[in-house]
């Protein structure tokens, strides 16, 4: 396993790939453009926050054997893999931005001459259908001056990892999907991954790179697809007596044929993947001459979901015009810090909107969040602080913190105990009772 690997792009998924290759005795080179982030990494320490993924780095730079360059020809020296997992965000029209996949494809194929015989490149960012191909190959050749299939070999393979829990997903994924460009570029892939979780390898699926991209998608939608259903049966709950869709989830989620994953009502879908993909593939199938109905649906109910907080905030202080409002939780989902496409940042909008004065609190987002929002909320260093002398709480991201405020300490804290549940963290058999207490998905009987 002495092989030398090259990880471009030091992100969620670039760097907890690499990581994890490392900690298994792999050679790993980081290659990142954003030189603070490689002066970090090469300390140990990792920049981004995900459980457990510090230790590995600590551990892996320590023993050389995970280094960080923003030099190209330094990753791609002697490597016999390459993965690309750089950013594909949307452009303002939905569609994908893969100028950072072209501008990290025509490095690496600069390089190539460095790297060993038979080296294979893996595209691991999200792509639409045709872009390895169509767009990847062409710019590999063109700036290495080699042939794809003859003197390198090139595959997709996309990435299902989720934030928050990147690392163990990385060890134990629920599937692998390969999509061959040439070849036997598959089969050099799979032994790297033989290499890496030994007997049995985790389930895998070996297809073209088209299927492969649209596999990413499709899987992506159908999550989305899940959560716009789910907040949609509890935005009708929410206006039948004595309805909880905490109780209708539980119930349909024991048909075998539905499952109880990803049926949790709440403010909706959100964060850098799911948003940017689903509206990537509705633009791309409308480019292709074709309106993909249930997909712009999904995107409506989720658009007007955290709507819904609002709503129950202005139903129960009448206005929400100079009401303090505590925000709990910026980051998308629990234990990241990443607030890219957080509700949260949608949400503030709406309630500046109102005329309502925002605190925030955040046990990991708040750096990243004050990046994006500045000074329009007031940023408290605790979820006490945060609820202090507020009007009303919403609880907007569901850390185990959260969990573990009672209802006494919002009596005891805020102005008026008022407290909406975007997240279904709390009971409301022991809030309502105590405290003015709303939920998404549930109307009192
Ligand atoms: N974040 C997730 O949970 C997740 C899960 C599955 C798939 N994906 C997909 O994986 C890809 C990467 O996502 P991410 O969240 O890790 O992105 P990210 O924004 O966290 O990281 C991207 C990194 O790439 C670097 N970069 C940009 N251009 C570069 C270049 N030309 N050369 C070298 N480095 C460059 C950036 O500096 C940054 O460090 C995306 O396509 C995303 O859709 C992400």
């Amino acid at each position: 396993m002495g092989y030398k690997i090259c990880v471009v792009g030091s992100g969620y998924v670039g760097l907890v790939t690499a990581a994890c290759f490392a900690s298994r005795g792999m050679r790993v080179t980081c290659v990142d453009i954003d030189k603070r982030r490689v002066e970090k990494i090469k300390r140990g320490e990792s920049p981004i926050h995900e459980p457990g993924l510090e230790e590995i780095l600590t551990k892996v730079t320590s023993e050389g054997l995970l280094k960080a360059t923003d030099e190209y020809a330094e990753g791609m020296e002697g490597a016999k893999f390459s993965f690309i997992c750089v950013g594909t965000p949307s452009k303002s029209d939905g569609s994908i931005d893969l100028s950072y996949v072209t501008s990290a494809a025509e490095a690496v194929g600069k390089s190539l001459h460095l790297a060993s015989k038979n080296h294979l490149v893996v595209v691991k960012s999200t792509v639409v259908p045709g872009t390895t191909s169509r767009v990847v190959a062409p710019i590999l050749e063109f700036s290495s001056g080699m042939k794809v299939g003859l003197d390198f070999s090139l595959t997709f393979n996309p990435e299902f990892l989720r934030e928050g829990s990147a690392v163990e997903d990385t060890f134990h994924p629920d599937r692998i999907i390969i999509g061959e460009h040439d070849r036997g570029s598959g089969e050099k892939l799979l032994n790297l991954y033989k290499d890496f979780y030994g007997d049995p390898l985790p389930s895998y699926i070996v297809t073209d790179t088209v299927n492969a991209e649209l596999i990413k998608y499709a899987n992506n939608a159908f999550l989305a697809t899940k959560i716009s259903f789910i907040n949609e049966i509890a935005n009708i709950c929410q206006r039948i007596p004595g309805a909880d869709v905490e109780v209708i989830a539980r119930g349909i989620g024991l048909d075998k044929r539905i499952g109880p994953l990803f049926l949790r009502a709440g403010l909706g879908y959100a964060g850098p993947c799911l948003p940017k993909d689903l509206s990537a593939l509705v633009n791309h199938a409308q480019s292709l001459g074709y309106e993909p109905l249930i997909l712009r649906a999904v995107q409506r109910t989720n658009e007007n979901q955290p709507y819904q907080v609002v709503l129950l905030a202005k139903n129960l202080l009448k206005t929400l015009k100079d009401k303090k409002v505590a925000l709990l939780g910026l980051a998308f989902k629990p234990d990241t810090d990443d607030v890219r496409g957080a509700i949260s940042l949608r949400l503030i909008d709406m309630l500046l909107k109102e005329g309502a004065e925002i605190a925030v609190f955040d046990p990991k987002g708040l750096e990243n969040a004050k990046k994006l929002l500045g000074n329009v909320v007031l940023y408290a260093s605790s979820a006490a602080e945060c609820i202090k002398g507020a009007d009303c709480c919403i609880v907007v991201t569901e850390w185990d913190e959260f969990k573990r405020l009672r209802p006494e300490d919002f009596i005891r804290l805020m102005r008026t105990p008022v407290v909406i549940d975007g997240r279904r963290i709390y009971d409301p058999r022991e809030f309502s009772g105590k405290l003015v207490y709303a939920a998404i998905g549930y109307c009192p009987p």
